[in-house]
């Protein structure tokens, strides 16, 4: 194995092994061995910090302990367990990978990287992720923290986003799979990520393998990755009404890609005044009285922040619609609402708990 760094990389990996050995996080899904609770560990832990996924997994696992219990569930039930977790494709596409392998795949894993990446929700990063911590397969998983420790370790000083690039990255850190406990390298690299080769303030003299750092060497550690600068979010004005009608209030069933399948109360994208609402309640066939404003609310997605206004209104009848449902305030707390309705929500609630007396 051709490498430009001082020591070799079978040096690099057992030291890095080693402060694993001694070092690593704790987390309820670490040591596990089933496939199952690796691949939901690793579907959560996308996009979402390591604390934050910790009470959600085992919860999840209490509630779904096994591949058939979740291909068996309601997709509503799974939308609830991940409530608040965000990204909510990510739980559709689990339910739906569940599905396929206890029908198509008659209840059997996939083995390898490539094979998990047939699965919905499943691209490269995961399915090595899984495939290395299951199965033992030398395959890097390569997320933000692999990006940021190989680029500063081989000092790649082009940005990771242009495809060549991303693959002088992948080839790096396939370099750095030794043939056992790849699933603990990928950890050990990914806990040294979070932990110690942060972005922007490297704590390089707490670093077990400073002394291959080429990045450190020349001084710029705390320049790489050299990522493109992102675009901000776009602001949104979003109304939402809380429309009641006999002590229920109306919760609308998502068709739209963002939020699919989770509950929200009825709401126009790109519009936030009383107008805007009325007609879109009318065009469900809602009739409201005056919408009276009562507060505001954001929500931050990766691509736009909902800064929405929240009107008050009844409704002349509680019509029955197709994706609608008139909400009692158990049915609040049973149906999956996403974190954008938190304050939404809060409102209708304390608002139904008053009228009661
Ligand atoms: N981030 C994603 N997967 C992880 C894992 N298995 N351990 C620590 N951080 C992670």
């Amino acid at each position: 194995m051709k490498n430009a760094l001082s020591g070799g990389l079978v040096g690099l990996v057992q030291t890095l092994l080693n402060w694993y050995d001694r070092e690593k996080r704790t987390f309820p899904f670490r040591g596990v061995k089933d496939p199952y609770q690796i691949w939901v560990s690793e579907i959560m832990l996308q996009q979402t910090q390591t604390t934050t996924v910790s009470g959600y997994f085992t919860r999840f696992i209490d509630r779904f302990p096994t591949v058939e219990a979740l291909a068996l569930a309601d997709e509503n039930a799974v939308l609830k367990a991940w409530e608040g977790l965000g990204y909510y494709s990510r739980a559709r596409n689990l339910h739906r990978a569940a599905r396929i392998i206890m029908g198509e795949k008659q209840g059997r894993f996939p083995g390898t990287a490539a094979e998990w990446q047939t699965l919905p929700g499943v691209g490269p990063y995961t399915a090595a992720a899984v495939a290395s911590i299951a199965f033992g397969e030398p395959v890097p998983a390569i997320d933000g923290n692999l990006t940021r420790v190989i680029t500063r370790l081989f000092m790649v000083e082009e940005d990771p986003a242009i495809p060549s690039v991303k693959r002088r990255i992948y080839d790096l850190g396939r370099e750095l799979m030794p043939p056992t406990r790849p699933g603990d390298m990928n950890q050990a690299l990914m806990d040294l990520g979070a932990t110690i080769c942060l972005p922007g303030t490297p704590d390089c003299p707490r670093c077990p393998i400073i002394a291959y750092c080429e990045a450190q060497k020349t001084g710029i550690a705390e320049t790489l990755p050299n990522l493109a600068a992102k675009k901000p979010p776009k602001a949104v004005p979003v109304a939402v009404g809380l429309v009641f009608c006999g002590g229920k209030v109306l919760l609308i069933k998502r068709q739209q890609a963002l939020l699919r399948g989770l509950y929200v109360f009825p709401l126009v994208e790109g519009e936030d005044d009383a107008p805007a609402l009325e007609k879109a309640l009318k065009k469900l066939g809602v009739c409201v009285g005056a919408l009276d404003e009562m507060g505001q609310a954001r929500h931050i997605f990766t691509h736009r922040v909902w800064q929405m206004r929240l009107y008050l209104g009844q409704a002349k009848e509680a019509v029955a619609l197709p994706e609608g449902v008139w909400a009692s305030e158990e049915d609040i707390k049973a149906l999956p609402l996403p974190g954008a309705m938190r304050v939404a929500r809060e409102y209708a609630l304390k608002y139904m708990r008053e009228a009661a007396g």
